[in-house]
């Protein structure tokens, strides 16, 4: 890579950041497409974030992705805000546009697009959603939007469950712990799961075998709960894919190019398999 007086930046804003796979792929697809970019990680604290997001547009920036815990904080500090990611209350993308800071969410997109593309035929009658923080909200709207009849959203603190009902009329409210009833498409959006955390535990004997399973979850790749589901025979969706599509969509808003997405998730996948 050269980095020259021309040469445009992005990066991706998080505290911490360190563990952020997106530099990773947004380089490599920078180099494919052959744009004179670079995209850096920027580990700004909570209390930094305003001053640095105002700065961004006077610094020759393209624009930046935001990871935990800025996605929510952000919007105050944004020109404008696009209408997903008003609605979502997150914004993980921003694009600079004539000296302006522009906010937009493509974590629904990346959410959907990864169903489309590894369970395409999933019914939308009825999804289960676990979970009601800010992924929960971006997935909501996603489905919602996908046509699902009906989205039960279950979390442990049913307060910030009944929060998402705002979001669509489609939602209901589920107990924590209740059974999962016989739906088309099951989405865990906790952390349970993750390396390090807990495991999701779910009696998942009532879903029809049509039914999918995804994980937002990608770091294992294979979570328990998809583990569980492929004992069942069932459908299951990592969720490597959504993190690869919302950067593709983020990319695509930065430099105007669609990059490869296949070869992305083969190089993420190898590597995992070498630690
Ligand atoms: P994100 O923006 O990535 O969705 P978040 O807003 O912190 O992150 O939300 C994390 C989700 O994981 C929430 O639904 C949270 O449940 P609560 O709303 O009850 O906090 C859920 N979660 C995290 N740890 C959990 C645990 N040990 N048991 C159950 N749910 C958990």
């Amino acid at each position: 890579m050269k980095v020259n007086g021309a040469t445009k930046w992005a990066g991706v804003i998080g505290w911490p950041v360190e563990h952020s796979r997106s530099p990773e792929i947004h380089n490599r697809w920078i180099e494919q497409a052959n744009v004179d970019a670079v995209y850096i990680p920027l580990p700004v604290p909570i209390e930094k974030l305003e001053s640095v997001v105002r700065a961004l547009p006077d610094m020759g920036c393209v624009g930046v992705n935001l990871t935990v815990p800025h996605k929510e904080q952000v919007l105050p500090f944004l020109d404008a805000v696009d209408d997903v990611a008003q609605r979502i209350g997150a914004v993980n993308t921003i694009v600079m546009r004539d000296g302006k800071s522009e906010g937009y969410n493509t974590d629904a997109y990346g959410f959907w697009q990864n169903i489309e593309i590894s369970a395409p035929n999933v019914k939308r009658d009825h999804a289960f959603v676990i979970g009601a923080g800010g992924a929960a909200r971006a997935v909501v709207v996603a489905l919602d939007a996908a046509g699902f009849g009906k989205i039960t959203v279950m979390n442990r603190t049913p307060e910030r469950a009944e929060s998402l009902c705002d979001l669509s009329d489609k939602i209901e409210v589920a107990a924590w712990h209740e059974n999962v009833p016989a739906v088309d498409l099951l989405v865990n959006t906790t952390t349970l799961g993750m390396q390090g955390q807990p495991e999701l535990e779910l009696e998942l004997s009532a879903l029809p075998a049509h039914a999918a399973v995804n994980d937002i979850v990608y770091t294992p790749l294979e979570t328990g709960l998809l583990k569980q589901a492929k004992a069942q025979t069932l459908q299951t969706v990592d969720g490597l894919g959504m993190l690869i599509y919302q950067a593709e969509k983020a990319f695509e808003l930065w430099f105007g190019v669609t990059p490869e997405c296949s070869e992305i998730r083969n190089i993420l996948t190898d590597e995992r398999s070498e630690d």
